[in-house]
């Protein structure tokens, strides 16, 4: 699938903060390709990209094995932004020096802005904010520039950075050291908009409606007049890509969706009712509760637990596929977004561990044979799927649904999955749930469940004792995923969820809350 767009393209340093740069430049309607920087170059041109951003990162220009600048990027003539480590490999490539600096500088900041009149730069030409002088701004480096490249001015300084911006506006070439891209910065993303529109000239068309017309288009396109099938999960993947693909092609969609057993409380019928009953969607609802119970019996280990679920979850696809048509002639749509190809490619690299071996509903069936795999939100990031998912009139509870594993609670019952099990912790999860809810924190919050431990404790309820099942309440705020920090959830709000699970479940006597960040802990417990 390509998208007929003006792109920029991101190269990816190692800074924790690259695909925010990606979010940043779309959020500003145009569009922009996240690559690691030693990508094939053919891949990254294969873009076409009117501009590059090179990100930040760990390393240090002089040292031995740094990542370097790719020769197509100063070769192409094309607009540079570099951010921090990224600024100061421009400034070494073309001739300026980059020293260790005296002190780190790592946190907020207020920079000076100084030099000529340039595009970058240009803040305020949006409706009622004045144009500053000065800006805050989000540092983290060590290393700094201490002599701009030939042809190259100042944009900006701080009290530790003499060059905290630098331009050269007949090149279109500029670098930052601070990062633009964090909300800390707050005027960041309007800079990184006006490098892609005012600098690079990219046409800011990446909006909601845009999209949805070319995926429809795309989807059509690439299925013909074969049949499409979708296992939907009920997460906001499936269900925008099921939305899109019902626009596209109506009935010759039809969607799986599999009781595993392992979902939240009312899932099932939620999703039941929302793409059959309101949407008029073919779909094919299994009950599969006890054929995956079956499969976990005795299991314990959380490795092996996720690939019988995996593997008991493809072979009903597959079943149900076949129900449909020969999976030679079928098309499989798949819910991948952007983030999901990212990290798969980073993780195909040498130095990536394997924690856990994530897989998702409705994930490729690597052994059967489909004509063609359809992903129209293979470039999509979380944030754009759910503004797609809201103009395709999906419902706020899907839209807005937090991330849910695709082994569902079969990783937050820890030890054997029993029906009894899942039961309890499906009602204390629902209670959790509830409360964040009635708070607004289900969207704050970017993932909140329970865990049920398979341990007991001694509690006393009414003078009697009890010796019951602990809760954990895990809570959670993160922008990617992969690093994440404990959320400060009210403590009144904790205290209501603890008093309702010990008293509306039965067998829980106790509730405890995971004050633990990824890392090093992970977000799921298994
Ligand atoms: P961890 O536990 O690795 O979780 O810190 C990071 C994010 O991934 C989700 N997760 C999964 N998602 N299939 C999925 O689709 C999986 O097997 C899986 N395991 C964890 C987790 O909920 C969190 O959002």
């Amino acid at each position: 699938m390509t998208l007929q767009h003006d792109a920029i393209v991101i190269l990816d340093f190692g800074s924790q903060y690259s695909q925010l740069i990606a979010r940043r430049v779309r959020e500003r309607g145009v569009y922009s390709e996240l690559y690691a920087w030693d990508s094939p170059a053919e891949k990254v041109l294969g873009s076409q990209p009117k501009g590059f951003i090179l990100s930040g990162g760990p390393a240090s220009v002089y040292e031995p094995g740094a990542p370097g600048l790719p020769g197509y990027v100063l070769d192409s003539g094309r607009p540079v932004l570099g951010i921090c480590y990224g600024m100061q490999l421009l400034a070494h490539h073309l001739g300026g020096r980059v020293s260790g600096s005296v002190r780190r500088e790592y946190g907020p900041a207020e920079v000076e802005l100084v030099g000529p009149l340039n595009p970058l730069l240009t803040l305020g030409s949006e409706a009622g904010l004045p144009a500053p002088d000065a800006l805050q701004v989000w540092m983290s480096h060590g290393d700094r520039i201490d002599r701009l490249p030939p042809g190259f001015v100042p944009l900006a300084r701080s009290l530790n950075s003499p060059y905290a911006a630098m331009g050269n506006t007949e090149t279109g070439r500029y670098g930052v050291q601070f990062h633009p891209e964090v909300v800390h910065t707050p005027r960041g993303a309007e800079i990184l908009g006006n490098f892609a529109t005012a600098v690079c000239g990219c046409r800011a068309d990446w909006t909601a409606g845009n999209l949805i017309e070319e995926l429809v288009e795309s989807i059509r396109t690439q299925v013909g007049r074969g049949q499409l099938v979708l296992g939907l999960s009920g997460g906001v993947d499936s269900s925008v890509v099921a939305a899109l693909a019902h626009r596209a092609i109506g009935d010759r969609l039809t969607c799986v969706f599999v009781d595993t057993g392992l979902m939240r409380l009312g899932e099932p019928q939620q999703v039941v009712e929302t793409f059959d009953r309101r949407m008029g969607m073919h779909l094919v609802a299994v009950n599969a509760v006890e054929e995956m119970l079956d499969a976990l019996v005795g299991v314990v280990d959380p490795e092996d637990k996720r690939r019988r679920i995996g593997e008991r979850f493809i072979r009903i696809f597959e079943r149900e596929a076949r129900k449909i048509g020969n999976p030679r002639e079928l098309h499989l749509a798949q819910g991948t977004i952007y983030p999901d190809i990212i990290e798969s490619a980073a993780r195909d690299r040498p130095d990536a561990h394997r924690i856990k071996s994530h897989h998702n509903v409705g994930g490729l069936p690597k052994d059967i044979e489909f004509a063609a795999i359809v992903e129209p939100l293979r470039l999509l990031f979380k944030d754009e799927v759910r503004r797609l998912g809201e103009a395709l009139g999906l419902p706020d509870e899907i839209v807005w649904r937090q991330p849910f594993p695709g082994p569902g609670l079969a990783v937050r019952l820890l030890g054997e999955v029993t029906w009894q099990g899942l039961e309890r912790l499906r009602e204390a999860d629902a209670i959790l749930l509830d409360e964040l809810g009635r708070q607004g924190g289900l969207r704050t919050t970017a993932q909140a469940f329970a865990v049920l431990l398979p341990v007991r404790s001694v509690g006393v309820m009414g003078d009697a004792r009890t010796y019951e099942q602990p809760v954990v309440i895990r809570a959670v705020e993160t922008d990617d995923f992969m690093t994440a920090d404990w959320a400060r959830l009210d403590w009144d709000l904790l205290a209501r969820v603890s008093q309702r699970i010990v008293n509306e479940v039965d067998g829980i006597n106790r509730v405890v809350y995971d004050i633990t960040s990824k890392p090093p802990a992970t977000i799921e417990w298994e």
